[in-house]
């Protein structure tokens, strides 16, 4: 009775997307994993998520509330037992918050012999979602739930994109944990402040975006690269880097990667870098300078058609 969901790295568009500019954004192979079993008492349900503990859904915290929403948009009524194994860190822009949600989701339906539908799996992780992230876009929960590549629109159907040529990708992290949801706030004040200048800035991503997507679509690698840098420069005007998330970018760029920026809320949290057969060199470097990463590589069957 397991369910498993994919993390995720955003190449392009994050807080852009919040406001309708199109993200794309990819699976990665790491994520987590859930179980359910149906309690045979008649109890709390419980949530056993690996360093939280346990919590119950009657419990008065976001956890609880997020398990007993995820519960009732899975229609369960039934007390139930679920564990979480994340392989993703928290808060560090890989998705884990909407790949928790996800599997969750995933695991309830199998234990109740109904196996969730690619929808009912994003509506199920919206509704955890929602109570972490109070305005979520819904990228991490649509690609969380599909893999792949996607470009992906507000309120619109995620778009699967083919892959003309594998991604390699060094993800390294900051160290540093960081809310989305004060993240999106600290956007959104931004745009009430300054309209004008935030709207150029969308405009920006947008078209940044648009160009990505012919770039993946021609397998231009040194082009979506160049693309990435921009987006970087872009989400560093919205205040939303670091220093460290700029160090682990320079350091990526000097070891030869195609791009580099960071990905998902900023503020801390994790950068990817575009690689050409150098994402191994590239994450030792970030690892002699005290920072912690990983490779992944997106395959071209995994971007449907
Ligand atoms: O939660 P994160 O760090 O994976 O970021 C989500 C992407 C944002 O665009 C910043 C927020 C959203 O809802 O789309």
């Amino acid at each position: 009775m397991t369910g498993r969901a994919c993390g995720k790295v955003i190449l392009l568009g994050e807080h852009a997307v919040v406001y309708g500019v199109p993200a794309l954004a990819v699976g990665i192979d790491r994520g987590v994993e859930a179980t359910a079993e149906r309690l045979t008492d008649d109890g709390a349900s419980v949530l056993c998520l690996e360093g939280s503990g346990e919590v119950l859904v009657t419990d008065d915290s976001d956890l609880a509330r997020a398990f007993h929403e995820v519960l009732s948009a899975s229609d369960v009524s039934a007390p139930m037992r679920v564990t979480v194994h994340a392989e993703l860190p928290p808060g560090a822009g890989l998705g884990c918050s909407a790949a928790i949600g996800v599997a969750i989701g995933r695991a309830l339906g199998e234990a109740l012999g109904q196996p969730a539908s690619l929808e009912q799996s994003v509506a199920r992780a919206m509704a955890w979602e929602r109570v972490f992230h109070g305005n979520p876009s819904g990228v991490d929960a649509a690609v969380s739930a599909q893999g792949g590549c996607i470009r992906f629109v507000r309120g619109e159907p995620p778009q699967p994109l083919r892959l003309a040529t594998k991604l390699e990708l060094a993800i390294g992290h900051t160290g540093q944990s960081s809310s989305t949801k004060t993240m999106v706030e600290g956007v959104a004040r931004l745009r009430a402040r300054r309209p004008a200048v935030f709207q150029k800035s969308l405009d920006g991503i947008r078209s940044l975006v648009t160009n990505a997507q012919l770039a993946l679509d021609a397998g231009d690698l040194k082009g979506l690269g160049q693309l990435m840098d921009l987006n970087q420069m872009l989400l560093s005007g919205m205040f939303l880097s670091t220093p460290e998330i700029e160090a682990l970018c320079a350091s990526a760029r000097e070891e030869g990667a195609l791009g580099a920026k960071l990905t998902g809320a900023g503020g801390g949290g994790c950068v990817v870098a575009l690689c050409a057969g150098n994402a191994d060199a590239v994450v030792a470097r970030w690892q002699r300078e005290g920072f912690s990463g990983f490779v992944t590589i997106v395959h071209p069957a995994e971007g449907r058609t």
